[in-house]
């Protein structure tokens, strides 16, 4: 397992360019399912082990990825799906995957998918999801791990989701897609990453419409042609270099983003001192503040702050100039990254789902353990801003998850960190002030 060992202190400067979408790239790589006899092709997918993970997925139901002329360039053809059993090995790695039931379901009128069980932020139930199969005229088993839906004919239904589900709302469109009939999904999830599925499920043949905010209309079609689409970019990994910028006092420019999908996080980092200038509708410069402000945080579907974001706003807080509140109110176990950055000396209290942070004056470098995708990324942010000692993350195939080249961005963008193989020995990182004493020592000599 790879380590990052981050000499921090240094503050960012010079331009990044954001990858496409993990969470709008997987169901539209599963929304292939449904396009067969052609090559569908989808651009800007980003180089992440959760792809690899999904594109695994797909080979193992009968779909042939083939090669492209770029690498973030999918071609797949399903036309030879021979299997609609979605194992264990691989869902357990990744509980997206459930993703399958749907498409699986509308083509094929069956699926059997393992179930996702949790993960280390929640039990991450699919209730949701098959509460809204069932509507729509699916008979669902759940036996031995397993969840089995099956149908004779798909009939559109009036589906409502007690709360807005991200990939609920993606497998119930994905359902309804070829289904007889008009579907409607009220308090649907918000998310862009829906409306990029949508838009690539309807240049693709599909007929869906958000007709209301939170409501959307599928009217089922006989028949898709092709999926030919250019995935949106990550506002998550796009948040992360905007905090990484304010946290080092540093001064980037993001580019190939989308401005207007990152309200809730200018927002939140304007409010906390960091000076954002829009440079256009993808590309915006943020130069970090001296005095980081303690704002409050509570997060929320989209268009409100991302739980996504969370973890990273919390080490930006923990060096900030006063207290302030952190609410995860979307998952129940998002705050694993709170006992390794306590370990970096930031000042942490949880009661429930909150988090009370006090800013500290700096924090100091220490080894520390990931254990999630964004409390990962949470903890290189606090090493890039620790400026006494250097900080080893471990377990950063959590990070791989979601960042692609994380520690090439960071690098290019000055940052002093490098990527240790589990095998390899620590690189000796010379933290800044060792070198002061070496020159120090020169010129006595
Ligand atoms: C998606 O997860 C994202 N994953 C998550 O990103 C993200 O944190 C989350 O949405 C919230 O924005 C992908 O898109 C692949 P939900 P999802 O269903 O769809 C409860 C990352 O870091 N719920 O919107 O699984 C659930 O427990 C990942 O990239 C049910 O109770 O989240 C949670 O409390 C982490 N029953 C709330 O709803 C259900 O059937 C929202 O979950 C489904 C959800």
């Amino acid at each position: 397992m790879d380590s990052m060992v981050i000499e921090g202190g240094i503050p960012l400067k010079g331009g990044v360019s954001i990858s496409g979408s993990k969470n709008a790239s997987l169901p539209i790589i599963v929304s292939s399912i449904m396009f067969d006899n052609v090559d569908n092709e989808i651009d800007n997918v980003p180089d992440l082990e959760d792809i690899k993970t999904i594109k695994k997925l797909l080979i193992s139901l009968g779909a042939e990825i083939k090669e492209s002329d770029r690498a973030d360039k999918v071609i797949i053809n399903t036309s030879h799906i021979n299997n609609c059993d979605a194992p264990y090995d691989l869902v357990k790695t990744m509980r997206a995957s459930i993703l399958v039931l749907g498409p699986l379901l509308a083509k094929y009128k069956r699926a059997r998918v393992s179930l996702p069980g949790g993960c280390a932020i929640g039990a991450r139930p699919i209730d949701f999801h098959l509460n809204a199969f069932r509507l729509l005229g699916a008979d669902v088993e759940v036996d031995h791990g397993y969840v089995e839906v099956s149908a004779d004919k798909l009939k559109g239904a009036m589906i409502t989701f007690p709360i807005p589900s991200v990939t609920g709302t993606e497998n119930v469109i994905m359902a309804a897609t070829l289904a007889e009939g008009t579907t409607v999904i009220k308090n649907a999830a918000m998310e862009p990453e829906i409306d990029d599925l949508i838009l690539a499920l309807n240049n693709g043949g599909a007929d869906i419409r958000r007709t209301e905010l939170a409501v959307i209309v599928i009217k089922g079609v006989k028949k898709l042609n092709k999926l030919k689409h250019g995935v949106l970019p990550d506002r998550i990994e796009a948040g992360t270099f905007m905090v990484a910028s304010a946290i080092t006092k540093g001064d980037i420019i993001l580019n190939d983003i989308e401005v207007r999908h990152l309200k809730a996080i200018i927002s939140k980092l304007s409010e906390a001192g960091a000076k954002i200038i829009i440079n256009s509708s993808s590309s915006l410069r943020i130069k970090g503040s001296k005095v980081i402000k303690s704002v409050d945080i509570s997060t929320a579907p989209y268009p409100n702050f991302p739980t996504d974001m969370q973890a990273q706003m919390m080490a930006l807080m923990t060096l900030s100039s006063g207290l302030c509140v952190i609410a995860e109110n979307v998952f129940e176990n998002r705050f694993m990254h709170v006992a390794e950055l306590m370990r970096l000396k930031a000042d942490i209290k949880v009661r429930n789902n909150f988090a009370i942070v006090k800013g500290v004056k700096k924090l100091s470098g220490a080894e520390v353990m990931a254990t999630d995708l964004r409390a990962s990324a949470s903890l290189v942010l606090a090493g890039l801003a620790s400026s006494d000692g250097c900080t080893t993350v471990s377990r950063i195939y959590h990070l791989d998850r979601g960042y692609e080249k994380m520690e090439k961005k960071l690098a290019g963008l000055g940052a002093m960190v490098s990527r240790v193989k589990e095998d390899e020995p620590a690189p000796i990182v010379e933290p800044i002030f060792n070198n002061k004493i070496h020159e120090r020592d020169a010129q006595v000599e």
